[in-house]
């Protein structure tokens, strides 16, 4: 038997070091490494030739060569999860699904899970028993499917289980509730986290069922346990969202099959998660007469415009310094904007207090509402209400010129199809653009004060 070998593994971020250390060098925690063994002993590598062996020559193959065959993916019925993975279920991948405790991340898999007609699907919890996964199950308005449940830990029980019960899906609920007996340290901890992960994803690759693993997220947002579980997987999607609100956000962090930039959004109800198809719908609060300080914006989320309302109070500051506080966008670049305001736009913002609010709880990167965020606050100071029925999609730079976003036209059909009546984009974004042929109206400006003429009346 091969020498007990123990290593000492950072539990936060899965550093390793050779003895304790009170702090890890890595990631600054204090007080996170736990001794664990770790049954293989280092080989003696010397040289990388003493490694070779004819039997493990690989031999490279021309790029040109190789033989690939799309794979088709398995469609769920659930169109948010198939556009986060990158256009369905990949055959052989494994998936992780990270998200804080009670966010929905169970009732989401079941979910998909009870809607797999047709498939042979495996259910396995760590967390749950039977008889309350039967609970959950009812209430979800899915019919009854091929789907079996298993409450089992040992990943060796499960591998022994799935040989002659042959599941065309996988699913672990929850990866840090899994052992595997060739790690002796206990669940949750790094080692077997990652032993179990490199597990399942031999499992995955070998037999070609799709590997859907469920982890916990620790409070400072990373994936509990190791970083390196996000490189062993292929897709990581991180389920989010308040847990005081009853909309998620299913975002792609990774993905070898598809692009990382999507989204998917969903409502938690009495009956499991809904799909929100029309996510701008939400975004935009439903209001009879106009308010100053609002105004709507066009990001991109992915390959999807997302239309948002931009929330902005400007008030008079009574205690001194003014304040600045920015709620879903950079507070940076808010404050960029503000000195464009009052060095080009002639806005006397500096005796102001300035808040600003995206609606719904998004945090947003995309620089395209930028014309949006002046105008809204612009709005506010000014006391007039901008149209409800305006739309703004464009870039704001630091001479208070509106510059060229990506996708307009994708973002002027969005508009269009919820009902605006006008849009303001660049000057410099009408290229190959047929403005007459939409319904919506088109308003080019090269300028930020054109913009305000235009709609603070
Ligand atoms: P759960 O999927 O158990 O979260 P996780 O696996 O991420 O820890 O769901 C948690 C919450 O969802 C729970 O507090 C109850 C709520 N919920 C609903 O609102 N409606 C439902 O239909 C279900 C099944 C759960
Ligand atoms: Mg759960």
């Amino acid at each position: 038997m091969a020498k007990l070998k123990t290593t000492y593994f950072c539990q936060n971020c899965g550093n390793q070091a050779a003895k304790w250390l009170g702090r890890c060098p890595s990631c600054g925690e204090w007080n996170t490494f736990v001794e664990e063994v770790i049954q293989k002993e280092e080989p003696d590598r010397g040289s990388w030739r003493t490694t070779v062996t004819a039997k493990t020559a690989a031999k490279p193959k021309a790029i040109h060569a190789i033989q690939y065959e799309e794979q088709e993916r398995v469609q769920t019925t659930d169109g948010e999860l198939n556009r986060v993975l990158g256009g369905g279920i990949v055959p052989g991948s494994l998936v992780l699904i990270g998200g804080e405790p009670g966010i929905g991340k169970s009732t989401l898999l079941l979910q998909i899970a009870l809607s797999l007609q047709g498939q042979r699907v495996l259910y396995v919890s760590g967390e749950e028993s039977e008889q309350q996964i039967k609970m959950r199950a009812e209430r979800l308005p899915v019919p009854t499917s091929d789907c079996y449940i298993m409450a089992e830990t040992s990943t060796q029980n499960i591998f022994r289980t799935v040989e002659h019960f042959e599941p065309e899906v996988l699913i672990i609920d929850s990866i840090q509730t899994m052992h595997s007996s060739l790690v002796e340290s206990g669940a949750g901890s790094v080692s077997q986290v990652r032993e179990c992960t490199a597990e399942l994803m031999k499992y995955a690759k070998e037999s070609g069922v799709p590997v859907f693993m469920i982890g916990h997220i620790t409070k400072e947002g990373s994936l509990a346990g190791p970083k390196v579980l996000e490189h062993m997987v292929d897709t990581v999607l991180t389920f989010e969202g308040d847990r005081h609100t009853t909309y998620r956000i299913l975002r792609t962090t990774k993905n070898r099959f598809g692009s990382t930039s999507e989204l998917g959004i969903y409502e938690m109800l009495g009956t499991g998660l809904r799909q929100v198809t029309k996510p701008s719908e939400i975004l935009i609060s439903q209001r009879e007469e106009a308010l100053s300080g609002i105004a709507i914006g066009s990001m991109m989320e992915g390959n999807r415009p997302l239309l948002i309302e931009i929330q902005s109070l400007v008030s008079v500051a009574n205690y001194g310094t003014p304040q600045r506080s920015s709620t879903g966008y950079d507070a940076k670049r808010v404050q960029m904007l503000l000195a464009v305001l009052e060095k080009r736009g002639g806005f006397r913002l500096g005796q102001q207090d300035v808040f600003l609010n995206v609606a719904g709880g998004l945090k947003v990167e995309d620089p395209a509402i930028d014309l949006a965020v002046c105008s809204a606050i612009v709005s506010s100071y000014e006391d007039i209400a901008i149209s409800p029925s305006i739309a703004f999609a464009a870039e704001v730079g630091l001479g208070g010129e509106v510059r060229a976003v990506s996708r307009v036209d994708a973002r002027i059909a969005e508009a269009e199809k919820l009902g605006f009546k006008e849009i303001y984009i660049s000057k410099y974004n009408t290229k190959g653009l047929d403005i007459g042929s939409y319904r919506i109206k088109v308003r080019p400006v090269s300028k930020l004060d054109e913009v305000f003429q235009g709609v603070l009346l």
